[in-house]
């Protein structure tokens, strides 16, 4: 049995979506996709020929051929643009090439390196493009920016400024599967929330790099009515919307929230971890207390993202934290997050040794340290509990000040 695939038009009945739904994905590289993905391939119909612009993951290549074919001749299919070298994108590019028979293949000079790395010869000619260069695609004028880091040293837009189209390739993406392809048909809240959690989990660590790309798109005085990236809804209807949100994310932008996480092993570093909530809840601070037995680091990641405190906790096992926070930590120290305060409590029995652990790790991650850490024998009794609320307090009234002196 075979299901039937077809193209979903984007722009004036000559660029249509061809890519593939992923409903189950729960894993991309250690981010928890938890409503799936989709890989978003573009095909632009025109008299000189259609041109594709990017593939899906190998998987899914049946099904982006038969969404071709369900709009034109595959092998009519000349030319190929590959804005991004990571394999959700070009894992099906050497059976794209054999199956269309395409000859020339559009990509940066790194993502040229990157291709070549992956795949050797993909089997047609491969051509670099420089930043800032124009070429006609399917008979429109097209531009492609280099957008290095963002996510790959390869990655690119490619943008048809007479139709103000921007196929973003990762960027103003996010994981999130559904039977929709555009913005105006999903639910804001759930758009939110997925783009929130791309962003901390994916482009994070290279916010200035988002910044100047904001700036240098602005600055070239393109602007653009679609916005069509390589994962999630196509955005037609305020594409403002998500660069909105891009540019406050890369500015590092906080508000007043508290972000509590722990693991326990016989329960006192949980009930630490309480009372820093409490203590922390106060007037206009919100509190997140998050546990490593009930969350997953990619949604820590993203509670962090216009956080202002990290607190974390960990009893001390055989000298060390618990592995769940080391595992943690070691992840949000790659992500990169700033501008955040806290501190480090736990429980041990009688080494003791996590919450310097904890502290290093936070160092590591320059975030300011508030005090000297809490460090509980065994049990919490009520003044080691009444520290703990006092350390939330203090928390809240930083972040206040900081808050504050932002506002
Ligand atoms: Fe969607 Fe960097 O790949």
């Amino acid at each position: 049995m075979s299901a039937r695939f077809e193209a979903v038009e984007v722009q004036g009945g000559d660029v249509f979506w061809v890519g593939a739904v992923d409903w189950n994905l729960r894993d991309f590289h250690g981010y928890t996709t938890h409503r799936g993905t989709t890989y978003n391939a573009y095909l632009i119909l025109g008299e000189s020929g259609p041109v594709l612009v990017d593939t899906v993951k190998a998987p899914f290549f049946d099904e982006m051929m038969a969404r071709i074919a369900s709009v034109t001749d595959p092998g009519e299919i000349e030319l190929i643009v590959s804005n991004h070298s990571e394999m959700d994108h070009s894992g099906s590019l050497p059976r794209t090439v054999a199956a269309t028979g395409a000859s020339r293949l559009l990509v940066s000079r790194m993502g040229q390196k990157a291709l070549a790395a992956h795949f050797g010869d993909p089997g047609c000619e491969v051509v670099p493009v420089s930043d800032g260069e124009e070429t006609p695609l399917a008979g429109n004028r097209a531009i492609f920016l280099e957008t290095r880091m963002l996510h790959w040293p390869d990655s690119m837009f490619t943008v048809l400024p007479d139709r103000r189209l921007l196929f973003s390739q990762d960027a103003f993406g996010m994981h999130l599967a559904s039977s929709m392809r555009f913005d105006d048909e999903m639910d804001n809240a759930i758009m939110e929330e997925e783009a929130a959690a791309y962003y901390a989990n994916i482009l994070l660590p290279y916010s200035p790099l988002v910044g100047k790309l904001l700036e240098k798109v602005r600055g070239s005085g393109l602007s653009f009515d679609i916005i069509a990236p390589d994962h999630g809804p196509i955005w037609r209807s305020d594409p403002s919307w998500i660069v909105g949100r891009y540019s406050g994310w890369s500015k590092g932008c906080s508000g007043p929230r508290v972000v509590v996480v722990y693991d326990t092993m016989w329960g006192s570093t949980a009930g630490m971890a309480r009372a820093i909530g409490e203590g922390a809840s106060v007037d206009g601070v919100e509190v997140r207390v998050l546990s490593m037995g009930s969350s997953h680091r990619s949604d820590v990641a993203t509670a962090l993202l216009g956080a202002s405190a990290l607190l974390a906790g960990s009893p001390t096992l055989n000298n060390d934290l618990l592995p769940s926070m080391a595992d943690l930590l070691t992840y949000l120290r790659g992500l990169k997050p700033t501008g955040l305060v806290g501190d480090a409590f736990g429980s041990y029995g009688w080494s003791g040794e996590s919450v310097a652990r904890l502290r290093s790790y936070m160092q590591d991650m320059s975030v300011d340290l508030l005090g000297d850490g809490i460090r509980v024998q065994y049990v919490p009794d009520q003044s080691a509990l009444a520290a703990c609320r006092d350390l939330g307090k203090k928390t809240a009234d930083r972040i206040r000040e900081i808050n504050g002196r932002a506002g």
